[in-house]
C-alpha cells in the first residue's frame, strides 16, 4: 500500500466531503482502499459475523465500512454501488464501470495516523475498505486509494433469508444472512413453538441477534423487520430438534 501513502498529498487536496451516513438514494463522496488479497481470502470472518463469505453467498463483492458508515453493526448487510470518480482522478479510476458490494466488515480507526494521511477509516470519514477483487473492478491496483461516489442500493440475493443458531442454553445467538432489499435488520423477535408470545431479540454484534430466553428443544420462528420497514414472519424455520451451530434456510425473502 506504499502507493496510498505516496498519494496522500494529492488526496488531501481533494477536500473530502464528510458525508453523513447514506440514508437516501443520492450519490455521495467517499474514498476506497482494498484489503484481503487477490482472492479475498483475508476478508473472511469480519465484524458482521457472516463467517465464510464464499459459502454464505457474498463472494468477493464485499466491503468493510469506516466508523461513520458502519453504525456499530447496524449497516451490516447493506449494499452499496460505487463508481470511481474519474473527474477527480483520471489516473487510477477505471472508466465506465461500477461495482456493488455488501457490507460485511468494519474498518477500524487508527488514531496514530491522521485521517488525511492514511487514517482513512477514522471518523468522520466515510470510507470503503473493499475486498481487492471488488476494488479492482473500478480502480487500478497501483493507485492504492481512489475517490469514489456511492449510493445505497437494494441487495439482490439468491434464495431465502438464512438463520444460524449459535450460543448455548439461555443464550441464543442467531446470525441472519442473505437478506435482500435493504439488507440490514432493524428489529427481530423469536417465538418458541411452546410459547404463545414473541420475545424481542437484541443486536449482539454485527448481524448476530441474541435472546436470553430458554428455547432449547422448541421449534423457532423469527419475526424480522428490515430497515425499510418490511416485516416477515419466518414461521417454524428452525425445527424442534435443532442443535447449536446449525443453519437453516427459509424460502422467504424481502422485496427489493
Ligand atoms: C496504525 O498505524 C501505524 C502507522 O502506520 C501502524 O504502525 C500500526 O500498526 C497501525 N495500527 C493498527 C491497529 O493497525
Amino acid at each position: 500500500m506504499a502507493g496510498a501513502y505516496a498519494r496522500a498529498a494529492f488526496v488531501l487536496a481533494l477536500g473530502c466531503a464528510l458525508a453523513a451516513v447514506a440514508a437516501g438514494q443520492e450519490w455521495l463522496r467517499a474514498h476506497a482502499t482494498f484489503y484481503g488479497g487477490a482472492d479475498a481470502s483475508g476478508t473472511m470472518g469480519g465484524a458482521c459475523g457472516y463467517g465464510n463469505l464464499y459459502a454464505q453467498g457474498y463472494g468477493t463483492r464485499t466491503t468493510a465500512l469506516s466508523t461513520a458508515l458502519f453504525g456499530d453493526g447496524a449497516s451490516c448487510g447493506q449494499c452499496y454501488k460505487l463508481v470511481c470518480d474519474r473527474k477527480t482522478d483520471r489516473t487510477w479510476c477505471k472508466p465506465g464501470v461500477s461495482v456493488t458490494v455488501t457490507a460485511t466488515n468494519f474498518c477500524p480507526p487508527n488514531w496514530s495516523i491522521p485521517s488525511d494521511r492514511g487514517g482513512w477509516c477514522n471518523p468522520p470519514r466515510p470510507h470503503f475498505d473493499m475486498a481487492q477483487p471488488a476494488w479492482e473492478k473500478i480502480g487500478v491496483y497501483r493507485g492504492g486509494i481512489i475517490p469514489v461516489i456511492y449510493k445505497r442500493v437494494s441487495c439482490v440475493k439468491k434464495g431465502g433469508v438464512r438463520f444460524a443458531v449459535n450460543g448455548h442454553d439461555y443464550f441464543n445467538l442467531v446470525l441472519v444472512t442473505n437478506v435482500a432489499g435493504p439488507g440490514s435488520i432493524r428489529a427481530m423477535d423469536v417465538r418458541g413453538s411452546r410459547s404463545p408470545d414473541w420475545m424481542p431479540m437484541a443486536r449482539n454484534w454485527g448481524a448476530n441477534w441474541h435472546s436470553l430466553t430458554y428455547l432449547t428443544g422448541q421449534g423457532l420462528s423469527f419475526r424480522v423487520t428490515v430497515t425499510d420497514g418490511q416485516t416477515i414472519v419466518f414461521a417454524n424455520v428452525v425445527p424442534p430438534n435443532w442443535r447449536f451451530g446449525q443453519s437453516f434456510a427459509s424460502n422467504l425473502q424481502f422485496k427489493l
